[in-house]
């Protein structure tokens, strides 16, 4: 299923885009209430509560310089907001969930039939088409219904999994699309309509694989799901001395499953991505990154290449990969 333990300092990460993202979510969610950040009542309420609880307590312990607790509830240090949570409260969990974390979170709950449903969420950033009041008290069949061979390979695993799992083990998993521009709500490939291309004028520097951060992990009380999900856009002219991404990334576009092709929109802008690719690919060639007969893997550093001392910064010797050291290599300045 391609999911991760989660190493639980990290369910929110905190990183310098925080107020950015602060601002689009309120954006959205003033602009779209429910449509993007929705509940079902009595059913959702004790975990939409406890939710908020233990995001609460994890940021106050995890950054107790940017989140402090306060007599009444939590002051965000970093949008200078006092936050009263005294019960019951003034707003929905959810409104003041979206205003302490970055990321979007979506509550599924086990009815009695064994299937597990969405009774709550707040997903100002989805990225695509996926609205939250249609889905809302729906279950996850009905939720991956556009997912390429989810009801073939998916389903039975997830639900096998789901039944396991223990408020103890979160996890992470990643899902990741290309895009060339920084939209929270519906990136550019996603407002093309059926049958239109990338704008010929896009500048290659914009092209972004947008990875989208999951997280999931049970809630001990109520024993919902919570599956977290957050965006982070890493810019592929940025990536572009990072051995083998650009010929990965060529690969996938042209030769992923046919579905998957499909379902990411690759068919909107492949002609126009591939020759970027292609002088990327060269340079790597050029600078000794990869040889051109090299087998094509992904690496065992992750996220990323394992070259770089920063201890060595300044002396041009930072680039420890043995890429790096072949006879001839040029290694990129940083
Ligand atoms: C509470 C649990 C989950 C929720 C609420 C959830 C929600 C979603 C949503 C909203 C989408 C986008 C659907 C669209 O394109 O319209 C999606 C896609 C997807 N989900 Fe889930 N999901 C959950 C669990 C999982 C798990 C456990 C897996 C597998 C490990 C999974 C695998 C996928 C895959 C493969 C996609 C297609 C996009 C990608 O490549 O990641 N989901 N999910």
């Amino acid at each position: 299923m391609s999911i991760f333990k989660l190493d639980i300092n990290h369910w929110l990460d905190m990183d310098k885009w925080y107020l950015r993202y602060m601002e689009d979510k309120a954006n959205v969610l003033s602009k779209y209430g429910r449509e993007y950040c929705d509940w079902i009542p009595g059913e959702s309420d004790d975990a939409c509560q406890e939710l908020l609880d233990m995001v609460v307590d994890h940021l106050t312990k995890r950054y107790p310089s940017l989140f402090r607790r306060t007599a009444i509830g939590v002051d965000n240090l970093v949008t200078g907001e006092s936050m009263d949570l005294r019960t019951p409260l003034a707003e929905h969990p959810l409104h003041l969930l979206a205003r302490l974390a970055k990321e979007d979170f979506y509550i599924v709950k086990q009815r009695a039939d064994g299937q597990h449903y969405l009774v709550a969420a707040c997903v100002p950033g989805p990225g695509g088409f996926f609205g939250v009041r249609e889905k809302m008290g729906k279950p996850l069949d009905a939720i991956h219904t556009e997912v390429p061979y989810y009801f073939e390979k998916l389903k039975v695993s997830m639900e096998r999994w789901f039944a396991r799992m223990k408020p103890n083990d979160p996890v992470e998993r990643a899902s990741w699309f290309i895009c060339w521009d920084h939209e929270l709500l519906c990136n550019g490939i996603y407002a093309l309509g059926p049958g239109e291309r990338v704008p010929a004028d896009t500048s290659y520097l914009k092209y972004n694989v947008r990875v989208c951060r999951q997280t999931l992990r049970r809630l001990p009380q109520s024993q919902a799901i919570i599956f977290s999900n957050h965006p982070i856009f890493y810019s592929i002219e940025e990536m572009k001395d990072e051995p083998f991404v650009p010929s990965m990334l060529k690969k996938v576009v042209l030769e992923g499953p046919e579905k998957i092709l499909k379902y990411k929109g690759f068919e909107k802008f492949d002609d126009h991505l591939i020759p970027y690719l292609d002088r990327l690919i060269q340079r790597q060639i050029d600078m000794g990154i990869i040889k051109a007969d090299d087998p094509l893997k992904t690496r065992p550093a992750y996220p990323f290449a394992d070259w770089y001392d920063p201890a060595e910064k300044h002396t041009g010797r930072g680039y420890t990969n043995p890429i790096f050291l072949r006879e001839g290599a040029t290694a990129p300045q940083p």
